[in-house]
């Protein structure tokens, strides 16, 4: 006789400031839920491995990879998504940077940046350095990114 398939859960999760109700797998991962169930694309699937951070979220105040962290992981906590983060100043610092090329990536780093400036207030370059060193993006240099972090810093003074 053939296995059953596992019985979904009904949970409730905080994402952006919203109540959402799914029910999901026990197995299925938060970006699996986020883009397919809930509708937000934001967060890209890009390795699927936990390296290259395209689908980096927020779970309360830190930065998390979608990819490897199950939906059932965030019952209780606040998810933040690109989507939360409408009209922050990292994002329009990446576009007053150019930092970004085709754009893939830039979700996953926007999402990174924020959590750095929430973490650290006033990061050195090579804090900076390190913590972008988490994503990757394929085409663009990383300059243009940590200049884009070092502006929200400087309009803050
Ligand atoms: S898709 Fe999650 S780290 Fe690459
Ligand atoms: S801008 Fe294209 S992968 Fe980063």
């Amino acid at each position: 006789m053939a296995a059953s398939p596992p019985q979904k859960i009904n949970v409730s999760l905080d994402v952006n400031g919203e109540t959402r109700n799914v029910a999901i797998r026990p197995a299925d991962t938060l970006l699996f839920i986020l883009r397919e169930y809930l509708g937000l694309t934001g967060a890209k699937p890009g390795c699927l491995n936990g390296d290259c951070g395209a689908c980096s979220v927020m779970v309360d105040h830190t930065v998390y990879k979608s990819c490897i962290m199950l939906a059932v992981e965030a019952v209780g906590s606040k998810v933040t998504t690109i989507e939360g983060l409408k009209d922050s100043p990292i994002q329009h610092a990446f576009i007053e940077n150019f930092a970004f090329q085709c754009g893939y990536c830039t979700p996953g780093f926007i999402m990174n940046c924020h959590a750095l400036l929430k973490n650290h207030p006033q990061p050195t370059y090579e804090v900076i350095k390190e913590w972008l060193s988490s994503n990757i993006c394929r085409c663009t240099c990383y300059e243009e990114i940590q200049e884009a972090v070092m502006s929200v810093i400087e309009k803050r003074e």
